[in-house]
């Protein structure tokens, strides 16, 4: 009995010294103190004993169990005073805080809302259809019947699912789906803007597979080339600035006739010729008067109505806005925190 006194006794010692923790040192006292422990089990034992050994057991009992208490509560004192100090040293009450950090939205989604702005006060309300869409809608309705070779421009992503009267499913390769959907609402006159997000079977430092465009359709009475280069260049000088300018080059579009490729001379030279353009102009995407063969398919009557289109991608147009120095489109889907973050 009196060596398991003095067990428990060297145990203690050795166990209190090591704790640093207020939770782990009252696991400690019941482990010593509470009703299973080794101290109660210790008291069991003394009347079982004879009576002269009771009283000697007792006494050493007794005074370990004061000892253990008085170590108990010394230990109790200097953690709380520890963890006092410990709080005043860390909370300075005149200093700032830290605030927490704010994100912004995307440069793309800021492109798209700034464009959608700029639309506004010409009456071009935002709309947008679906990114899945038959290929009718990005193809046959826009005067390209199936197997047409100007399919192949667009390098379409094709979706597993079986095909309708309308063909098969595809993601959508331009905001241009978008023209018959629209016409077929039935509503005219039409000022779409369409932006939405579109795929691409092509990856390069100008491409990426998935990206956004912008689609323009407006149709009334009496529409031409004249209001498609009126509303493109105040487009132009509101997003890229007043001193840029824009020209229509002639180019070939299934569902406009005449079409355009638009350019705008370049923000670095301004027009003079760099090594980043060439020739002083840089493209920013097509335009052109809608064919009446699109016209019939969205049931607009071509003698009555005429009307003009453009689409442009929002991250291509978004890289020629002068001091964006974005030279790969790649990095605007890394999110990389670096990058998003200059914006
Ligand atoms: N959809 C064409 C493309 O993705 C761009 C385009 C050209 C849109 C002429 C138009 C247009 O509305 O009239 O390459």
């Amino acid at each position: 009995m009196k060596t398991r006194i003095n067990k428990a006794q060297k145990q203690f010692e050795k166990e209190i010294n090591s704790i640093e923790d207020i939770k782990l040192l009252e696991e400690l006292r019941i482990e010593y103190l509470g009703r299973e422990g080794i101290m109660t089990k210790i008291f069991d034992g003394i009347p079982h004993l004879s009576a002269e050994q009771k009283k000697i057991i007792g006494k050493e009992a007794n005074k370990l169990k004061n000892e253990i208490n008085q170590l108990f509560q010394d230990k109790q004192e200097q953690l709380l005073s520890e963890k006092k100090s410990n709080v005043q040293e860390k909370f300075y009450k005149s200093l700032p805080g830290i605030k927490p950090e704010i994100g912004h939205l995307h440069i793309i989604t800021q492109a798209i809302r700034e464009i959608t702005e700029i639309f506004k006060p010409l009456g071009f309300n935002k709309v947008r259809y679906p990114e899945v869409d038959w290929e009718y809608f990005a193809f046959d309705s826009l005067n390209m019947p199936k197997d047409h070779p100007a399919r192949d421009e667009w390098e379409t992503f094709f979706v597993k699912a079986p095909a309708g009267k309308r063909g098969k499913m595809i993601i959508t390769p331009h905001t241009s789906s978008g023209q018959v959907r629209e016409m077929l609402k039935g509503a005219l006159p039409i000022r779409m803007l369409n932006i939405s997000r579109c795929g691409r079977r092509e990856m390069d430092i100008g491409h990426i597979p998935t990206f956004y465009q912008f689609e323009g359709l407006l149709i009334d009475k009496n529409i031409t080339i004249a209001n498609l280069k009126g509303t493109l260049e105040y487009f132009a000088k509101n997003f890229f600035g007043e001193s840029r300018k824009i020209r229509l080059r002639p180019y070939d579009f299934r569902f406009t006739e005449p079409s355009f490729e638009i350019d705008i001379n370049c923000g670095l030279c301004l027009g003079a010729g760099c090594k980043f353009c060439r020739g002083g102009w840089v493209e920013l995407g097509g335009a052109g008067m809608v064919h009446p063969n699109v016209l019939k398919a969205g049931k607009v009557d071509p003698k009555k109505y005429s009307g003009f289109a453009f689409g442009w991608g929002v991250e291509r147009t978004y890289m020629m806005k002068s001091g964006t120095k974005l030279s790969d489109i790649r990095d605007l889907f890394k999110n990389d925190f670096r990058f998003l973050t200059q914006f």
